[in-house]
């Protein structure tokens, strides 16, 4: 291949799959892939949401597939990667993003509060890739899990999701050893703060937070959904052949900068939720 082949960024004809794709950063990556030509599965809890979600991307002129299904449910994700293959075949991409977040000190949190995020970000993310894997392309398919700066960096009032996204990045790890042989490969992304996004406006709810988070970035920006969207599309493509088992930070240099305080906007996410 000529190293410098743009149409290694053609994806016509190809399946990609993402999980949590029905909003967001993770939605903003399957239109990136509509946009290259592939066909699309959307899985996500609620049917409304896929069903617009799917929409939107036959708008833009592919075929895709919304199917609803909570990732903590086993039998709901294999009979919707079932699903997709019938109709789409291999899984080339898989894309697992459902994450669920909330600004609570541990103390605040309820075993359930905890367990609830483990259980989708983390479990969630272990069916996925455990469920599709029967579906998957191989040699050839590549998996991205879509992690956070949470994963290494240790923040207040976010114990579930340091604790759910360490094991996110492990699980990339483990199964590129295991599944590389296999010629699967599988990495992590991790966003910075991404504007419009609801995981952002959940650590961010005030325009002063939101303020200070840009300024705290070392490009001095808020990323943009098209900046994760790139970098999937760049390890799905042939460009990113060699690259397995890699942590890779799309944040703007956050990830430098050390433990984030979210005092302010743990206190004025209460004074909102307050009745
Ligand atoms: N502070 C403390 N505890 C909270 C909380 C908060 N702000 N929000 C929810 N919880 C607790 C609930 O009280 C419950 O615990 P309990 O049974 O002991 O009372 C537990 O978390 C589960 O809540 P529930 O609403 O039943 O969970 P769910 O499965 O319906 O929803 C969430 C999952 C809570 C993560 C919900 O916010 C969600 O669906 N998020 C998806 C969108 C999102 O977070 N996007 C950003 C991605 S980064
Ligand atoms: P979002 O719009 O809320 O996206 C979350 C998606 O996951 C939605 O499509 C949601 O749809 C789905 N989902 C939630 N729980 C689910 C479950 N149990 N089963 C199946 N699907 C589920 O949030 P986002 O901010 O774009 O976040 C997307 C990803 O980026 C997450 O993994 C997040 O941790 C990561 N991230 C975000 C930021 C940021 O700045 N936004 C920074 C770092 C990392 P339903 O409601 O229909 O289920």
């Amino acid at each position: 291949m000529n190293t410098m082949d743009f149409s290694a960024f053609d994806f016509s004809g190809r399946h990609v799959a993402v999980a949590g794709g029905s909003s967001g950063i993770n939605f903003g990556i399957a239109q990136a892939f509509a946009r290259a030509g592939a066909r699309l599965t959307v899985l996500s809890r609620s049917a409304d949401k896929v069903a617009a979600a799917a929409q939107q991307l036959e708008a833009l002129g592919t075929q895709a597939l919304g199917i609803a299904a909570d990732v903590r449910q086993p039998e709901a994700l294999e009979r919707a990667f079932a699903q997709g293959a019938e109709r789409f075949g291999p899984i080339d991409v898989l894309v697992s993003g459902a994450a669920g977040n909330f600004l609570a000190s541990a103390l605040d949190m309820s075993p359930n509060a905890f367990k609830t995020v483990v259980d989708i970000d983390l479990l969630g993310s272990f069916n996925v890739a455990r469920l599709a894997h029967a579906h998957l392309r191989r040699p050839g398919a590549c998996v991205i899990q879509i992690s956070a700066g949470q994963a290494f960096t240790p923040t207040p009032f976010q114990a579930h999701v340091c604790a759910a996204k360490a094991g996110v990045d492990m699980l990339t790890q483990v199964l590129a050893l295991e599944w590389g042989p296999q010629g699967i490969r599988i990495n992590s992304i991790v966003p910075g703060p991404i504007a419009d996004t609801e995981g952002l406006k959940r650590l961010a709810p005030t325009g002063d937070t939101m303020a200070a988070m840009a300024q705290r970035v070392p490009l001095k920006r808020l990323g943009r959904i098209e900046d994760i969207s790139r970098m999937a599309m760049m390890l799905a493509s042939d460009w990113g052949s060699y690259i397995t088992g890699a942590i890779i930070p799309v944040d703007g240099g956050l990830s430098l900068t050390g433990p984030r305080d979210f005092t302010a906007a743990a206190a004025a996410s209460k004074r909102e939720s307050a009745p």
